[in-house]
């Protein structure tokens, strides 16, 4: 007798479960393990994976009212999105302009522009702004594959503008399908007020925003992610380690955005003080990347930054998977540096300007960046007990991924289950 379950998928060309190894993200050259299964498919309960395999022995085990029929097509875990800067309010097009005429996004965001722009926008807006503004980001991250994205604030640097966009941030996950994880990132840049006065900021930070950001955690009974910009012309080594250590005092997990254009030692404190993951990493000393091969703070690599910005380099990857790092690959959304809303985009840089192979990638896109916000074991990952989340393909071989860009190759998006 077979038994009843909510959706079986089957006849996918090539199922990727891809597997976590040892229970954790695959790391250094192991990256790339695809679990690959000719004429897969996956039966569904609850929301869940119940069980992989070959079509045949699937559908002999198992029987259902819902099918999908994968018509021979690529089929792989939902992309997860462990770096964005959601929610913000307005454009910089004219900043891009003022760029391609020879402007740096430091001398821009020095002159009061930059991230200080949208601040201006952001801090104006109400929380309906916010969400309605944000919604149809959110729509087509889902379009093109996204199904868990994480959300940071950091356009307020004030203490109710900060809370407005956690208040944001909930609403947004609560209104559609993509799940997220929230960060706080009050110190994102030293807002105009505290002009020549960072260390002021800092104080600032440490003792009325990281409480005040504390006490809606508890009150909304979720666990952010505490961030720090850690960047000449932002906070220094110090100051991001001073942050960091009050909130994980006050019980956030954390997160560093380190070594974007001058490397600081960002990494190896976030490797240090145990954080969840280490971003950017473009000028990451080689003591930094080694550090990384000992810890469990998962890498994330933002190719689409240094593409958005016109730069010529990108994350070390082939020197962090020799030292045994963990590396997830991330959009970075926002309105400065790096408008890509898709993973299938950051994919194919990944592939081009970090040398990783397309298998690499996708694991790097999927599982490794699930762990990258502390949820590799529930999403980002087609394993027995993990989320049903998945994407059927336009095409028959996950080869086309990265090699590929510019148009959407994602056909059916299913969430918990649920097609959407
Ligand atoms: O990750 N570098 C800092 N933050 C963003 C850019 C944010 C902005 O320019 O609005 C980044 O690239
Ligand atoms: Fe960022």
């Amino acid at each position: 007798m077979s038994e009843p379950v909510d959706l079986i998928i089957h006849s996918a060309g090539q199922l990727c479960v891809v597997p976590p190894h040892d229970g954790g993200p695959q790391r250094g050259a192991t990256l790339g393990d695809l679990g690959l299964i000719a004429d897969g498919a996956a039966a569904i309960q609850d929301g869940r994976v119940l069980a992989v395999g070959p079509s045949s022995e699937i559908r002999a085990r198992y029987r259902t009212n819902t099918i999908l029929h994968a018509g021979g097509r690529c089929v792989l875990p939902g992309f997860v999105d462990p770096h964005t800067h959601l929610p913000w309010i307005g454009d910089r097009a004219a900043e891009f302009e003022q760029r391609l005429a020879g402007a740096t996004y430091m001398e821009i965001m020095n002159a009061g522009g930059g991230i200080m722009s949208t601040v201006r926008h952001t801090r104006r807006a109400s929380v309906d702004e916010l969400v309605a503004g944000n919604l149809p980001r959110l729509a087509r991250m889902l379009r093109h594959g996204t199904t868990s994205a994480e959300a940071k604030t950091g356009y307020g640097l004030d203490t109710a503008a900060e809370l407005k966009q956690l208040d944001a941030i909930a609403a947004l996950a609560a209104a559609q399908p993509v799940e997220l994880a929230a960060t706080f990132l009050p110190a994102h840049a030293v807002p105009v007020e505290y002009r020549d006065d960072t260390e002021g900021y800092v104080q600032r930070v440490i003792g009325e925003m990281l409480p005040a950001g504390a006490r809606w955690m508890s009150e909304r009974g979720v666990r952010l992610f505490c961030d720090v910009f850690c960047e000449e012309g932002a906070f220094d080594l110090d100051q991001t380690r001073r942050i960091l250590e009050a909130a994980a005092a006050l019980g956030y997990r954390l997160k560093v955005h380190a070594d974007e254009f001058v490397g600081l030692g960002g990494t190896k404190l976030a490797v240090e003080l145990g954080a969840t993951s280490a971003d950017h990493l473009v000028m990451t000393p080689d003591a930094d990347i080694a550090a990384l091969g000992r810890g469990n703070t998962v890498a994330v690599g933002l190719p689409g930054t240094p593409f958005g910005l016109a730069h010529r380099d990108f994350t070390p990857a082939g020197a962090i998977l020799a030292a045994g790092g963990a590396l997830a690959l991330a959009t970075d959304l926002n309105p400065g540096t790096t408008w890509c809303e898709s993973m299938q985009m950051v994919i194919a840089l990944a592939c081009r300007y970090m040398g990783l192979t397309q298998a690499q990638a996708i694991v790097a896109a999927t599982l490794n960046a699930a762990f990258a916000v502390g949820r590799g074991h529930e999403v980002g990952s087609l394993a027995p007990g993990y989320q049903a989340d998945l994407l059927v393909l336009d095409v028959d071989d996950y080869r086309q991924l990265g090699y590929r860009y510019g148009t959407n190759l994602v056909r059916t998006v299913v969430k918990r289950g649920q097609i959407v």
